[in-house]
């Protein structure tokens, strides 16, 4: 086989066969394909675009090109949650206690946040003590035990994908619906879970900015997940605002409370259950979407949820009272409230702009290197389609700077007042097929 061949066939629009597909992503992990032809091999796809049978293959690829995360030796169905990045997501710190205490084992392997996204691992950072540099033993263990356990990336996954991904990146090729679901889905089938629920986001805080887009990319996910023989679902959500109130480390541990409680903001509840009872019945614990998500309000309220976070924390190293005692969280030393500057409804809260504004505070990093700092970070007041008087506070900033010039800009720049505004929908559509 040579390469320049299979560019071309994939250039006039022909399906290339399992092999072929082989061919390409063995050679390039082994620098054996030199980058310039997988660049022409990228744009051939980019525009000729791939059967689901091409994507389903090239994602096997990407999967085989490194380590593969066993987790056979944990009971039961493994279902992993992958949210496609949003600003103040904080869905996996409320998912994983829920659903582990409905039985169900959460296995998860969490990444740290970049420029307006956060990230599971910071968040989880912000508790005293708590650790997920842990062995793969004590991982397994951990979930047999107590059906939850959090482990920073490990291992050398998927390098097809890392070193194809940055190739996309200064090629102009990362916008191509069959790279970027052939790219997430080999990151989740390689850290071995045996289900996946997606989020895949849409709006102006999301990868994907128009519903259009964000529905293509969620049928060819699951599409793939579903041909590889990894039982799929998405639900496809709103970032077109900030989700919940809170948009920074501590302060999203302490909304993640709130709603293990059921005293969290409607939104991220909403969502949180939408996905959870995907994860229930995909993890064959209900019959029903509605059953399951009967048995999420349950150990919501019966407080099982909240224990459960509580007994993961202490289980990592991490000190649980802070649960009881939110206060004991990383503290920043200035509260600094923006007021309205007329009367009016919230029309719109631009989502990734308000994530830089966290950003910075010092609540994201700018670039990996970046150092963070845990306690900092945004708490809205208002949502879009909320009224407001002139003078009312929009947002409380958490700063551990006096002065926040700059951030006042951005959230001024960013939150809309107008005579009209409307609460967007928050879940677009669910894709099980
Ligand atoms: N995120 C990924 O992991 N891969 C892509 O290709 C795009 C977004
Ligand atoms: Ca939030």
């Amino acid at each position: 086989m040579r390469m320049v061949d299979l560019i071309e066939k994939k250039r006039d629009g022909k399906e290339l066969t399992t092999e072929e597909i082989s061919f390409i992503i063995e050679g390039f992990t082994k620098d054996e394909i030199p980058d310039y032809q997988m660049s022409a091999f990228a744009m051939a796809v980019f525009f000729q675009d791939m059967t689901e049978r091409e994507r389903a293959d090239l994602t096997m690829a990407m999967v085989h090109s490194g380590d593969t995360i066993d987790l056979s030796t944990i009971e039961g169905i493994k279902v992993d949650k992958h949210s496609t990045g949003g600003v103040g997501d904080t869905t996996t710190l409320v998912l994983a206690p829920l659903v582990a205490a409905l039985g169900i084992p959460v296995a998860k392997m969490s990444g740290r946040g970049l420029g307006h996204t956060g990230g599971t691992i910071d968040k989880l950072e912000s508790i005293q003590g708590f650790h997920v540099e842990i062995s793969k033993e004590e991982f397994i263990n951990l979930v047999n035990k107590a059906k939850i356990a959090v482990v920073g990336q490990t291992g050398n996954l998927t390098p097809a994908d890392k070193k194809l991904y940055a190739l996309r990146d200064v090629t102009a090729t990362v916008n191509s619906i069959p790279l970027i679901a052939s790219s997430i889905m080999s990151k989740k089938i390689a850290a071995g879970s045996d289900a996946i629920v997606l989020d895949v986001k849409t709006g102006a805080g999301a990868f994907m900015k128009t519903l259009e887009d964000a529905k293509e990319l969620a049928h060819a996910m699951v599409s793939i997940g579903n041909h590889v023989g990894r039982k799929t679902m998405a639900v496809i959500s709103d970032m077109s605002q900030p989700l919940g109130f809170a948009i920074g480390n501590a302060l999203e541990v302490k909304e993640a409370i709130d709603t293990l409680q059921g005293k969290g903001p409607k939104d991220l509840e909403e969502l949180c259950l939408a996905l959870g009872r995907q994860m229930v019945y995909l993890a064959n614990k209900a019959d029903s979407l509605e059953q399951a998500e009967q048995m999420l309000k349950e150990v919501i309220q019966s407080g099982k949820a909240l224990a459960k976070f509580k007994e993961f924390i202490a289980n990592q190293g991490g000190d649980a009272s802070i649960v009881d005692h939110t206060e004991k969280l990383p503290q920043a030393a200035y509260l600094i409230e923006v007021p309205a500057k007329k009367t009016g409804v919230v029309a719109e809260i631009v989502a990734d702009a308000i994530g830089t504004a966290a950003m910075l505070l010092g609540a994201g990093r700018a670039t990996k290197e970046s150092k963070i700092d845990l306690a900092v970070g945004l708490m809205l007041n208002k949502k879009v389609g909320d009224q407001v008087k002139s003078g009312e506070s929009l947002v409380t900033i958490h700063s551990n700077r006096p002065n926040v010039d700059d951030v006042l800009k951005k959230i001024y720049g960013n939150i809309h007042i107008a005579d009209q505004g409307q609460s967007p929908v928050l879940i677009h559509g669910i894709v099980t097929e």
